[in-house]
Parts: C-alpha cells; structure tokens; sequence
C-alpha cells in the first residue's frame, strides 16, 4: 500500500526485501527508502532488518510503524514492549517540518496499529509531532534527512496522509518523475523481453484485474499470439459469461469461452474444506487450459501462460518473504509458482493495487461499467458458498463481563458454529461469527452507532470472534446443516447475487459500494433444508482495509423481502465488519 501510494502521488515506488538491500546499490538506484510496517517487534529472533549503514548513505529514509521501531533501535534509542494500540489517533504537530512540512498544529487523525513503542530517541532526532498515547509519533533528524513515524500515513483513514508522502517524495527531490503512463509504456517493453517471440495464453475471469491485464497484453502482441480463455466454472454470476464476452468483444477483443461447469460441479461434489476448494478450482483451470491448448494444436514450448495477479493476491498468499498466508488465492497454487519460476508466466498488473488498476483501465479506455464493476473472485461464487462437513455445532450464547456485558444486553447475542477467515494484526486468523438480535434491527441500521461499536469489541475482547453479524430478517436458523457446493446452493446463491446487483443498479447506490459479496451459509431451521444470506456490502480503496456500507433501512428491508422470495433462503444477516478484524470474503 505504501508503494501504490506513492506511485499514485508521482514517484516510482519498488518493494524490495530488506536483508537483501546494501548500500552499494544505493548511488543512482533510490532517492529515498521506507522501511515498512509489520507484525514482528524488533526483539524477535528473526525479526526483519535492514544494513544499519544505509541509515547513513545520505539518503532520506522514512520509517513507518516497524519501520520506525528499527530505526530507532538501530541508532540507539530505545523500543519497549508499550501499551498496544490499534485504531484512530489524534496527531498533534510540534513542528511543521520533514514530512509534516505545510501541517499546522491542529489535530488531525491518524491510524496506529502496534504493539512495541518508542520510549527513547537517538542522538540528532527531535519530536515534531505526538499523539495523547504516543510521544514519539514523528521524529526528525535534518542532519541525517531520517524521519521515522508511529502511524500508518499510507491508509486513508490517515486524514492528511498524502500531504505526509507527498512532503516525503519531495524530500527525496521526485516530485513529479513518475506517471501510470510510465508504468504503462516499461510493462510493455517488459512484456516483450519476456515473451521473445514466444505467445500468450491468457486466463481471463471477468473481472477487472483480468480485463485489464489482457487489454495491457494486446497493446503489445499481435492477435494471433494472444488467445484469451473465459472457463465457465459454474461459478459466474447471473449472465456473466455472455456480459464479458460481449463488452470486450465490442472493444475489438475476441474471447474464447469454455464451459466447464459440469466438471466443477462433479470435482467439488463432497469438498467442504475452503484451502482444498481453492485448490481444485485453479487445479482444474490450469488442466482445462492445457486441454483447449493441447485441442488448438498449440506447440507448449511456444505459449506461455498469461493472468491478472494483481499485488494483494501475492501478499495474502504469503507470497513475499515478510507476509503471513491470510489465504491462498488461486492463481498463486503450487503449479502456477512453478511456472513463475521457470519465467512461463507472465503477469502485467502483477505489481498494482486495485485503484492503480482502474486507472490503467481508464488509460486503455476500457469501457466505464466494465472498470468499475465491483471486483468479482476468480473461483467466484464458489468462495462465497460456505459448506460444512456435518451437522454440528452450538449456537452459544456470548459471554462477556463488564462495559461489554452492559452493552450487550440489550441484544440477544450468540457465537455461530461456524469459522471464517480474518486478518488481525497482519495474521490470519480463523475464528467465529458472533451475531446480535435486536428487537429492531433497521433501527439498529439506521443510527448504527451502537452496533458498530459492538461490532469493534467483541473481536477485540473474544479471541474466538473475529466477525459481527446482525439478524435482519426472517426465520433464525438454529442449526448447521452439511452442505457441499451443489448445483442447487449455488444456483440459490446466483440468485439471491442477482437481486442484490440489481437492487444496486435500480436504487443507484451501485458506485458508492466497493463490493457487495452475497455469502450463502447452512443455517437452517431444524429439519429443514435451507440457507441463509449475509450481505457484505464494504466501503474500501485498495481492499487492504475496508469498513461496512450502510443502506438506507428502507432499501435494506425492501431487499430482505426480495430475498426471502427465494426458495431455500430462510433468514438474512448483515455483517458489521471493518476489515480487520475480518476479511472482505468469509472463506
Ligand atoms: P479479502 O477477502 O482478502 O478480499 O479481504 C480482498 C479482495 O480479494 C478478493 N479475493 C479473491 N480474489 N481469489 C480471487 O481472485 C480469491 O481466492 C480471493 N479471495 C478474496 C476479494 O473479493 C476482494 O476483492
């Protein structure tokens, strides 16, 4: 996120590996450096650590959260395991200097999450802001031209974060030297260096990482050496197939669609682990691809593989060095990082965050509605169909004790038999649902004030929560039923997918969701076979942290009803959700 920021802002921005860095690679290279933040303490075994001599080369250096923590350390001043703090913060400047040049005295919120604090500086460095719970929240040494800071100024929740970055670029004398125009033009080049002669067979999803990828490939390689492949998984939204097909084919781009749903359908039959479902679907993408390839006659040594990997997919697949798997995604399996490694691979966007990914789409001209579309996942509904090997489980009762407890009472609150996945502290964790029933939950949607808060304690107070759903409507399921991914669930899902797009469409409230996933779970009432539907809809720019969309509660009751038509769906939750503590998808 640091270095999609920074490029957004006007400076080329490259991640590397700390160990990796010397200062002999410095002269020409870098303007500046940013040590990143991360979930380890400077005092752990292993703890990531750049050459304390690049601190010295001359160069500005920014330390950011860890970051600022090593740097600290690394010149003598002094980090203790302090009191954590994860959330908004009150930035007061001191001195409106460095990065913080222009910034006036006034408070402005920033966004800490850290657990180790910064009890004493180094020699040379000065305070130029704090918060109430942080001393040492930006500090500067001009001399040296280091700047270290406790927040997070790459998030947006960081109100004057760009004004940071953008004094730091300028620090570093790149104002300016860096456009998605150059991005664009040095992809190409390095697109045709990889390929040498050699053709593309590209994987397309639908979505927009994929489109966008695949435009970028055919700005560079003549048709007859690029062979887009849509695969059907069963998995598409309502009409999706034919949609895709359709816009790009009026941008002069042919798409080729195989349908593989059967195949899908009979390989998940019984599957209800979520890494193993994963790992069948890019599996069978990857035969499927050798099959038509192997039916078109084309010589393997000749294609190369092409798909839209865009940077949030490497990190969350534990795919750098100094990230923890939150998930596999399934362009990242095992057979496809070995085709990376043999260079069999190439991936245009592989570098870009989504924002950074809609603006080369804008520059491509690709049509508006196919760029914004909300992001779509590559094994698509198939993630949002949460299964379960057996009929287990109880819905529990929460406990809690103190404020919480008081909090808590006016609502029925239970722990559901069911995991999903999240993200705390940079980790992945995997733990329950908690849900709250109130007595009028659209009053409760319409000042949300109080269940949002409910929604930010119970994970941070429960190990075992990591998620805040409310009961919206109809009947409240009480058992977890064993469900696979059957044809009839997913088409039961497609459905209810469907009436949530276009009740966005029809209520023109579509643009301001970043996306909406519609996940369909095996709650059921005793005896009965039915599912119910938990609406995600999240605010968010990069994916990286997101925070729920509120409806109106009129829409939202309207929409409950629509739903409730569908045959099979017995109850509607909503979930309250930043991200973390949860993740935007729940498998
Ligand atoms: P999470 O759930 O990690 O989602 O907060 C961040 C973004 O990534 C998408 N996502 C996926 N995309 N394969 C994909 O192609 C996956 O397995 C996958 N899991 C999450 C998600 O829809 C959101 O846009």
């Amino acid at each position: 996120m640091i270095a999609s920021r920074i490029r957004r802002l006007g400076a080329l921005a490259v991640i590397v590996d700390p160990e990796t860095l010397a200062p002999k690679d410095l002269p020409g290279e870098f303007a500046g450096l940013v040590y990143s933040g991360g979930p380890s303490s400077v005092y752990d075994a292993g703890a990531p650590a750049c050459d304390p001599a690049l601190l010295s080369s001359g160069i500005p250096v920014l330390g950011i959260c860890y970051g600022h923590q090593l740097m600290m350390h690394q010149l003598g001043g002094k980090v203790v395991a302090g009191s954590p703090e994860f959330g908004r913060a009150n930035l007061i400047v001191e001195k409106p200097e460095a990065i913080l040049a222009g910034e006036s005295g006034r408070a402005a919120a920033v966004w800490m999450s850290h657990g180790d604090e910064v009890v004493s500086l180094p020699e040379g460095f000065e305070t130029i802001a704090h918060t109430d719970d942080c001393r040492f929240a930006a500090v500067w040494n001009p001399a040296k031209r280091l700047v270290a800071v406790q927040f997070h100024p790459e998030v947006t929740h960081t109100e004057h974060g760009d004004n940071y970055l953008r004094n730091f670029i300028n620090l570093c004398g790149v104002a300016d030297s860096y456009s998605l125009r150059d991005f664009l033009s040095s992809e190409e080049a390095a697109i045709r260096i990889q390929t040498a002669g050699r053709s593309v067979f590209f994987l397309l999803s639908g979505g927009v990482d994929s489109t966008v990828a695949f435009s970028v490939l055919s700005r560079v390689l003549p048709p007859e050496r690029l062979y887009g492949l849509y695969v059907n998984t069963g998995f598409m939204r309502k009409g999706e197939s034919e949609e895709v097909k359709a816009a790009l084919g009026a941008h002069g781009i042919e798409l080729h669609v195989e349908d593989a749903s059967e195949r899908y359908f009979a390989k998940l039959a019984g599957v209800t682990d979520p890494e193993k479902k994963r790992a069948i679907i890019g599996d069978l993408f990857l035969e499927i691809q050798a099959e038509v390839s192997a039916r078109l006659g084309l010589d393997p040594e000749h294609w190369i593989l092409g798909q839209g990997t865009i940077y949030p997919d490497t990190i969350e697949s534990g795919g750098t060095k100094k990230s923890h798997l939150i998930k596999t995604h399934h362009n990242q399996i095992p057979a496809i990082q070995l085709l990376i490694e043999q260079g069999r691979i190439v991936e245009p966007i592989r570098d870009l965050y989504k924002d950074e990914v809609r603006a080369v789409g804008q520059l491509l001209e690709l049509p508006r509605h196919l760029v914004f579309r909300h992001p779509f996942p590559g094994p698509g509904l198939a993630i949002r169909c949460l299964c379960s090997s057996e009929s287990s489980g109880q819905f529990r009762a929460v406990q809690a004790s103190g404020d919480l407890h008081v909090r808590l009472s006016a609502f029925g609150a239970q722990i559901l038999p069911l995991k999903s996945v999240g993200v705390q502290g940079d980790q992945r964790t995997y733990a329950h649902p908690a849900v709250l029933k109130a007595p009028d939950p659209m009053a409760c949607m319409r000042d949300q004030a109080q269940v949002q808060d409910l929604a930010r304690m119970l994970p941070n107070a429960i190990r075992e929560i990591n998620r805040v759903l409310l009961f919206l409507a109809g009947d409240y399921p009480s058992v977890l039923r064993a469900a696979d991914l059957s044809r009839e669930r997913t088409e039961r899902l497609r459905d209810a997918d469907a009436i949530v797009t276009d009740f966005l469409h029809e209520k023109k409230i579509y643009d301001e969701i970043w996306q909406f996933p519609v996940v369909l779970a095996p709650l059921s009432r005793p005896a009965r076979d039915e599912d119910a539907v938990i609406l995600r809809p999240v605010v968010s720019e990069d994916a990286m942290t997101v925070a729920p969309y509120f409806m109106a509660p009129e829409f939202l009751r309207e929409l409950c009803s629509l739903l409730l038509s569908v045959p099979g769906l017995g109850s509607v939750f909503f979930d309250l959700t930043t991200k973390p503590p949860g993740t935007i998808e729940w498998e």
